[in-house]
């Protein structure tokens, strides 16, 4: 709810270009100073991979190597998520990837330390919106991916949670678009389970994106 407070007023619209394809949307957003977090960030991370990719997959934000690269899911998580796309049946190079907040949050323990993230707040994914608005209304995608609870709260709204409808299709309208939605846990949920849980999360993660790659069949 509006409070009056300067957070209210983050916002990327001014910074999204009315026409254009995905890389007039990448070079404009490279430059969005919609809400504070592009000041420590390194660069916009904005959404990679096929242009006309049927399946569209939605994480939270780029992580600290993908700070660095400028890339969406090249560290870890994304080495994870490859694997899962590929054991899944889904090629991931014939995926579009891109993120519900385009700039990392990231706090320090102490100066010059390694960047530990932090979870974007609700205003600063509201921010980010327009961005995640705009991808799928020109990229068309058939499928829409959400990985884990921060894009499910991006795309769905507040009460989103993750367990209730993981692995299901869900036709929502999304910014005023007819969509289909998978959800998913994200990746990093896999990497930071207990090693006697791991293979079943894994396994949890591949069968909902074979979900989405039957869809594509
Ligand atoms: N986690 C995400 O949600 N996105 C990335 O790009 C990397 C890690």
């Amino acid at each position: 709810m509006p409070t009056g407070a300067p957070e209210d007023r983050y916002t990327a619209a001014p910074f999204v270009p009315e026409r254009g394809g995905l890389a007039a949307l990448r070079e404009a957003a490279a430059g969005c100073r919609g809400c504070p977090l592009h000041g420590p960030a390194t660069q916009t991370v904005f959404g990679a991979g096929d242009a006309r990719a049927r399946v569209m997959l939605v994480g939270e934000q780029p992580g600290d190597q993908e700070d660095r690269r400028g890339e969406p899911f090249v560290g870890p998580a994304g080495k994870l998520l490859d694997r899962a796309l590929s054991d899944a049946g889904a090629d991931p190079a014939r995926a579009y990837v891109t993120n519900a907040v385009k700039h990392f949050k990231f706090t320090r323990a102490e100066p010059g330390k390694r960047r530990i993230h932090r979870a974007p707040t609700l205003r600063e994914m509201t921010a980010c919106g327009p961005w995640l608005a705009a991808e799928p209304a020109v990229e068309e995608p058939e499928s829409i991916v959400v990985l884990g609870a921060t894009a499910g709260k991006a795309l769905l709204g507040s009460s989103f949670r993750v367990g209730r409808v993981r692995g299901t299709v869900l036709g929502e309208e999304i910014h005023g678009r007819p969509e289909k939605l998978v959800p998913t846990v994200h990746p990093s949920s896999v990497l930071r389970a207990r090693d006697a849980d791991r293979r079943a999360a894994y396994d949890g993660l591949v069968g909902d994106l074979r979900v989405a790659a039957r869809r594509l069949a």
